[in-house]
């Protein structure tokens, strides 16, 4: 079969799933997977039909990485040696440090940092090598501390390093690792979580150097090129596409309004 293999936790909804679709709609065949069975069969269902390419669906929870190893080895065995893995699941809520429980910040660590761990390890004995390339969709909570995060910043900073250290030990197998960074995406569930009114998401964006929260399409264009041969140098990389907003607050005036687009 033509196209490469792509896993992707998470490739249920929101983010993973526009991942999930530009990759499909460039012939490659995709596994997308979370913890509800029926939610994976409708994503699978939506790429299918708004692609035209090969979508698996596949159900497990990232914690738990005997249940990755056999949906994988299936996965393997329908799509082929996986070329792309993408540790794309997580959870997030927020929340001051005295409203979480010990077991709210394990959740979370547990989602986040092992699951991305579970998810690669699972990955590499089955992995296309030399060639393939692994993922991790972290968040700029893992350098940039924020209030009400400390679970989310602690789990992410986890991912940026489980990142660097597979880069350092895998290289040698010909495997990239690598983790995008996105910004606030419209239309997606950790906006919602994060900036749930009207007014939170004008500030937010406002902000950001670009002026305007980033799409899925934005975030899979970065995947599309990491998993690429345009990238066969890169690995070991955070690469932040968040229309600058992890630079810092730039929502003032600098250039003329008649600078501007559209005018
Ligand atoms: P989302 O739509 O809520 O997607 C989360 C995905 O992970 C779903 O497919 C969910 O499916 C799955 N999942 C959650 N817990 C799981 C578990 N324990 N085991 C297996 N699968 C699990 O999220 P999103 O907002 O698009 O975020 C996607 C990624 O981008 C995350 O890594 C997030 O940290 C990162 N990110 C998002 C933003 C943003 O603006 N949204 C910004 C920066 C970074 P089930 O519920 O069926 O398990
Ligand atoms: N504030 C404080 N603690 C919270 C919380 C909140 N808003 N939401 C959950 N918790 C705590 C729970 O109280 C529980 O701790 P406890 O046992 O001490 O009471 C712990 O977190 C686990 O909750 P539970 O609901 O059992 O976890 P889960 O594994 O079913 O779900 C979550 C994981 C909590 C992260 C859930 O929000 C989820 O599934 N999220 C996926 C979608 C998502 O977050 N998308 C955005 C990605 S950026």
């Amino acid at each position: 079969m033509a196209g490469k293999s792509v896993f992707i936790s998470g490739g249920t909804s929101g983010i993973n799933l526009g991942i999930a679709k530009a990759f499909a709609a460039q012939g490659d065949k995709v596994l997308v997977f979370g913890r509800d069975p029926d939610k994976a069969e409708m994503a699978a269902r939506e790429i299918m039909e708004q692609t035209g390419g090969i979508a698996l669906a596949g159900s497990a929870d990232v914690r738990d990485i005997d249940a990755i190893s056999a949906l994988f080895r299936d996965a393997a065995q329908k799509l082929g040696a996986p070329d792309v893995v993408i540790a794309g699941a997580a959870g997030n809520f927020m929340a001051p440090a005295v409203n979480i429980s010990a077991n709210g910040f394990k959740t979370v660590v547990d989602i986040d940092l092992l699951g991305t761990y579970n998810v690669f390890r699972a990955a590499f004995d089955l992995l296309a090598k030399p060639g393939a390339s692994l993922i991790a969709i972290t968040a700029p909570q893992a350098v940039q501390p924020l209030p009400e995060q400390v679970h989310v910043c602690a789990a992410k900073a986890g991912v940026n390093m489980v990142v660097k250290v597979l880069a350092m030990e895998w290289g040698q197998a010909g495997v990239r690792v690598n983790a995008i960074s996105p910004g606030p995406i419209q239309g997606t569930e950790g906006v919602e979580r994060m900036a749930p009114t009207a007014e939170d998401k004008a500030k937010w964006s406002a902000h950001t150097a670009l002026r305007r929260f980033g799409t899925p399409d934005d975030i899979a264009k970065a995947a599309i090129f990491l998993a690429s041969e345009n990238a066969s140098y890169i690995t070991g990389t955070i690469l932040d596409c968040d229309g600058g907003m992890k630079l810092g607050d730039a929502s003032g005036d600098y250039v003329t309004p008649r600078q501007r687009p559209g005018a």
